[in-house]
C-alpha cells in the first residue's frame, strides 16, 4: 500500500471498500506471518462426526482460532496494526475483551505506551490480565467510554486504535481467510462469528478477492446483538442497545468499513439465540474444545440449520476464540 493511501486512512478514517485490494491483503498476510508476535497458522481439522454426530450431513472443517496466540484471532489484526505504526508510539483503545488482550500483548512487545479504556462492568480479572502486560487500564461507565478515549487523544496526544473498524486490522484478519483457502481451496460455505464486523470483513474480502466467486460466506450474530444484520436491512451501519452472552459479538454499532466490505463480499447475516450459543459451547467442550461464547456462534448456526443448503457441502466453521474461564463454563448445559 502506498504511504499516501495509508496516511489518508489513518488521519481521516475515510478508507473505503475499494481500497481493500488483493495486493494489500497479501502484504498484510506476509506481515502477520513474519510478525514477532508469533501469530500461528492455526490447524483446520474435520469435525469428528463419529464421536458427536451433527444433524446436518456435510463436511465441516473447524478452524481452531481458539488455539491462536492470545486465545483469539484478534492478534492477527493487531500484528498488522502495530507493524504499520511508529515503534514506541502511544496508543489508546476501548475493549473489555479479546482485542484488549492482544493490544496489551503487542504493546509490551513493541515497547509502546498503551492504555485500555474498559467498561466498569467488565470482570476485574480482565483488567488484571491487561495490566500484567504493563498497559494502563481505566474503568469507566459504558456511557463515558468514548469521552475518555477522546480525552486521551486530544489531551494526552495518544493515537486511537479501533478494535474492528480499521483497515490494517481488517487486512490482518484477512490472513485467516487465506489460510482457509490453503487448507481447502474451494469451500462451498464459510461461517464466521460477527460483532463489529472486522473479522467477517477480512475473511470475506480475502476469499472473494482470491477469486472464489461461488463460496458463500455467512456472518453469524446473536439475536440480541444483531447490528450487522440490521445494517444489511437499513443499508447503512447502524447502532443498537445490545445484549448477549457473547459479549465480543455485542458492540453497540457495526463498523463503517466492515459494513461496506461485508455488504460487498458476504452472502448474508444469520442469527442465533443465546441458548443456541450456550449449547454450542457445551457441545464443543464435550468434544474436547474450549471455545468461548463469542467464538461458538458460527458453530451454533451450523448445528441449528441456520445456514441454507449445507447438505453435502464443504463447510468451514471458524472457532474464533477460546478465552473463557472454568468458572464461566459451569453456567453451560451438560
Ligand atoms: C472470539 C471472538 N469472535 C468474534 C469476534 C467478532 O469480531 P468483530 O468485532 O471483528 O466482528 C470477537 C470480537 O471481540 C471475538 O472476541
Amino acid at each position: 500500500m502506498s504511504t499516501e493511501l495509508h496516511e489518508k486512512g489513518r488521519v481521516d478514517g475515510k478508507m473505503s471498500a475499494d481500497d481493500v485490494t488483493l495486493g494489500l491483503l497479501r502484504e498484510a498476510r506476509e506481515t502477520v506471518r513474519s510478525s514477532p508476535l508469533g501469530v500461528i497458522n492455526t490447524p483446520m481439522i474435520p469435525w469428528c462426526q463419529t464421536t458427536l454426530p451433527l444433524s446436518v450431513s456435510c463436511n465441516v472443517q473447524i478452524k481452531l482460532e481458539n488455539m491462536q496466540k492470545t486465545g483469539s484471532f484478534k492478534i492477527r489484526g493487531v500484528a498488522n496494526q502495530f507493524a504499520r505504526r511508529p515503534k514506541g508510539g502511544r496508543f489508546v483503545t476501548m475493549s473489555a475483551g479479546n482485542y484488549g488482550k492482544s493490544f496489551a500483548y503487542a504493546s509490551k512487545h513493541y515497547g509502546s505506551m498503551g492504555k485500555v479504556v474498559m467498561p466498569e462492568t467488565a470482570p476485574e480479572s480482565r483488567s488484571v490480565l491487561i495490566q500484567s502486560f504493563g498497559v494502563e487500564v481505566e474503568r469507566v461507565p459504558t456511557s463515558c467510554l468514548m469521552n475518555v478515549v477522546n480525552r486521551c487523544v486530544h489531551e494526552d496526544n495518544m493515537s486511537f486504535l479501533h478494535s474492528y473498524d480499521d483497515l490494517d486490522l481488517i487486512a490482518g484478519h484477512a490472513s485467516l481467510g487465506m489460510e482457509v483457502l490453503e487448507a481447502m481451496p474451494e469451500p462451498d460455505v464459510v461461517a464466521v462469528c460477527c460483532g463489529g464486523g472486522g473479522l467477517l470483513a477480512g475473511v470475506a474480502a480475502a476469499i472473494k478477492l482470491s477469486g472464489r466467486d461461488k463460496t458463500r460466506i455467512y456472518g453469524v450474530e446473536p439475536e440480541g446483538a444483531c447490528t450487522m444484520y440490521k445494517s444489511f436491512i437499513e443499508k447503512k451501519p447502524v447502532a443498537m442497545d445490545t445484549k448477549s452472552i457473547a459479549s465480543g459479538l455485542a458492540p453497540p454499532f457495526a463498523g463503517r468499513l466492515p459494513y461496506e466490505l461485508c455488504q460487498r463480499y458476504a452472502e448474508e447475516i444469520v442469527l442465533v439465540s443465546d441458548e443456541e450459543i450456550k449449547a454450542a459451547v457445551s457441545t464443543l467442550y464435550g468434544s474436547g474444545l474450549v471455545v468461548e461464547p463469542s467464538g461458538s456462534a458460527a458453530f451454533a448456526a451450523i448445528v441449528n440449520n441456520k445456514i441454507p443448503e449445507l447438505e453435502g457441502k464443504n463447510v468451514v466453521c471458524i472457532l474464533s476464540g477460546g478465552n473463557v474461564g472454568k468458572d464461566e463454563l459451569g453456567d453451560f448445559p451438560d
